[in-house]
This record gives structure tokens, C-alpha cells and sequence, in this order.
């Protein structure tokens, strides 16, 4: 049990490797039965889906798997809480068959809420925990946002990844509908783990699944049978969308701005003081995806529609030279100061983080 009050647990971000200490209010905290485990997931945003709104169904439904890769257990697939933003649920893995073994490999299957997930903690049949950051979403490529959930005794805040399983809140079709992590990849178990980026991005430690559930019934009972997805890169190589890969590339191609979002996102406004949350580098990522963003500690707005820039009024800044002089972004009002006008911005949610 000592194991469990300094799991460290190893993440990518910056094109580094880092380390965060999950403490123990950062596991699930849930009484299972001794053959079963615990599994544990955070969102940062929850988008509802625009048509009529289930009470459940946004937690993810859960297979589990050992080290060799059989498959030993699930979570309740019909009932499955709702999380709300900010949130987390601990839900338990029924282990009918594998009494007692460590359920290394998980794989998370989204509903169609898009859910943007921060971390996912466990706690195995013997006690050990073990942790993901959705830090790794950037990392390998993969749709964020910022979080405001703190992680580990270092006050960590980890990002999120996007998850959608019809892809309605996903309009570049590259969100995955499920992941296949092998938690165990993500623990500095020895002092010679990776220092490689690129390894926790590989598909023997990650999968990214664009399309899996054809063959699954959510409303329905897990799979009697089922077995570990299989990476369709070369052993060793990045990891992976499945088949429609092509898609992401051909969209950036023509160049196009990711500034589709669905209404539900786009009618949304964020705001943080945590000075890791960069309007700016929000703005000037390619993969990040989500409501319009406020920096206090830049004074800053993000329109994530456009992915443009602008101070907040007042902070003495200007949009783009001699064009945007005297442009800004008006808090009070939630409007944009252009052109000697104010274009209003009609919020429907403000959601200020602390
Ligand atoms: C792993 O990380 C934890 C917490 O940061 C630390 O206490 C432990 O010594 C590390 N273990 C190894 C083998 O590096």
C-alpha cells in the first residue's frame, strides 16, 4: 500500500517528459469488493448534445484488460453518471473475469456528449493506483482545452482531450470516440523510464480510436468477449487514428481555419487567472479546440472561432498595428471594441474558473 501515496505519474508537455505526484484524493475513492478495481475520470468541459439531453450517458463506458491483454472486466455501461464540468466520477470495474488482476490496459468509450477529459486515476483489485493526464491529448496530436482541475501535491493543471463518439461536436473529425491506454506505461516505475516524448504517443503505450463502436450496443450490456485494439502504424511508430486518418491531413491542406464549432461551444465564454492558461498560445495552437478564452493574467481574449487575439480593453494593447489601434476585447460588456463600435458577443454560459 506504500505504492499508493507516491505513484508518480509521467505526462508530455512542451515536447518534454514530466513527472506529477498523484496524492490520494486524486484516485478513486470508492469502496469495491476486493476482486473488482476502481476507476476514476475528471472533465474539465462537458458539451451537451444540442438534441434532447439524457440525465446519463457522458461517462465513458470502460473495458479493462490485463497485462497479457485478456479482457477481465467492465464498468455498468447502462448507468452511467453524468459528470458535469469540472466534475469527476469514480465507478467501479466488475471483474468477473479476472477476479484480482491488475487492470492495466483500459480502454474508455465517449458517448455522443463531447466530454474533455483532464485525468483518469485507478485503483486495482491489490491497492496500486495508477494515473493519466489528459496532457496527452496535445502531446500526441490530439483536439484540447485547458482545465481547471488541480492534480498531485504540485497543484498541477493538467489540460484535457476531447473525446466524441459521433463526432456531432467535432467537425474536423479528428477527436477519438475511445482510448486504449496502458496505464501502466505512465508510472515511473523505474528510474530508467522514457525520457523519449515521443514513446507515451506510441501505441504500446496509446490508441486513439476514431470509429470503434460498430460493433457495440451502449444501451446494452458489455461484450461478452472483446480484446485489445491494435495499432495500424508500423510497431514503433506514432499512434494513430484508425482508417480515416487522411481526413485531418486533406482538411489542413486546404488550409481551412478550425473554426467550426457547434453552438452549444461557441455560445460559451472561459475565464482564468492561472497564469498556465495562455490566451495566446490557446489561440496559437492548431489542435485546440473550445469556448472562447480570457487570460486575466495576460489580459487577453481568445476568440477560438477565428483564433484571433485581442487585449482586453484597458490593457494598452492593440490588435495587429495601425489597423487594430484602439480594438479590444470589452469584459464588462462582452463585447468586441471595433471599428468605433462594440460588437456584442451574446454569452449564453460565462463560466469564470478560480
Ligand atoms: C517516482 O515518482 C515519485 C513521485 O514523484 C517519487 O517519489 C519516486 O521516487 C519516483 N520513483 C522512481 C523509481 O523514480
Amino acid at each position: 500500500m506504500q505504492d499508493n501515496a507516491i505513484t508518480g505519474i509521467l505526462y508530455v508537455a512542451f515536447g518534454l517528459v514530466a513527472l506529477v505526484t498523484l496524492g490520494k484524493n486524486d484516485v478513486p475513492n470508492i469502496r469495491q469488493h476486493p476482486d473488482n478495481s476502481a476507476v476514476r475520470v475528471a472533465v474539465a468541459l462537458n458539451a451537451p448534445d444540442d438534441g434532447p439531453t439524457q440525465a446519463d450517458g457522458t461517462y465513458p463506458a470502460i473495458l479493462a484488460y490485463n497485462e497479457v491483454g485478456d479482457y477481465i472486466g467492465w464498468s455498468d455501461w447502462q448507468h452511467r453518471p453524468h459528470i458535469k464540468s469540472g466534475g469527476f466520477h469514480d465507478v467501479i470495474i466488475e471483474q468477473q473475469k479476472g477476479p484480482g488482476q491488475q487492470a492495466t490496459y483500459l480502454q474508455l468509450f465517449a458517448g455522443t456528449d463531447a466530454v474533455c477529459i483532464a485525468y483518469i486515476s485507478q485503483t486495482w483489485a491489490d491497492g496500486t493506483t495508477r494515473g493519466w493526464l489528459g496532457d496527452m491529448g496535445r502531446a500526441c496530436g490530439r483536439p484540447y482545452y485547458y482545465s481547471h482541475i488541480f492534480v498531485g501535491n504540485d497543484g498541477h493543471v493538467p489540460d484535457c482531450i476531447w473525446m466524441d463518439a459521433d463526432h456531432s461536436d467535432d467537425p474536423d473529425h479528428d477527436m477519438p470516440a475511445a482510448l486504449q491506454i496502458h496505464m501502466q506505461e505512465y508510472t515511473n516505475l523505474t528510474t530508467a523510464y522514457s525520457r523519449d516524448p515521443a514513446h507515451y504517443c506510441d501505441e504500446e503505450c496509446i490508441i486513439f480510436h476514431r470509429d470503434p463502436t460498430k460493433h457495440l450496443d451502449f444501451k446494452k450490456h458489455p461484450p461478452k468477449e472483446d480484446r485489445l485494439f491494435r495499432g495500424n502504424h508500423p510497431p514503433g511508430g506514432p499512434c494513430c487514428m484508425d482508417d480515416d486518418d487522411g481526413y485531418a491531413k486533406r482538411n489542413r491542406q486546404r488550409q481551412q481555419p478550425r473554426n467550426r464549432r457547434p453552438p452549444a461551444l461557441a455560445a460559451r465564454l472561459v475565464s482564468s487567472p492561472h497564469g498556465k492558461h495562455s490566451a495566446t498560445d490557446l489561440c496559437g495552437s492548431e489542435l485546440s479546440h473550445g469556448p472562447d478564452f480570457v487570460s486575466w493574467s495576460e489580459r487577453v481574449f481568445c476568440d477560438m472561432g477565428t483564433k484571433v487575439s485581442w487585449p482586453l480593453c484597458g490593457s494598452g494593447g492593440s490588435v495587429g498595428g495601425e489597423e487594430g489601434e484602439g480594438e479590444c476585447y470589452e469584459w464588462e460588456t462582452h463585447s468586441l471594441v471595433t471599428g468605433g463600435r462594440k460588437v456584442a458577443r451574446h454569452y449564453a454560459t460565462v463560466e469564470e474558473w478560480g
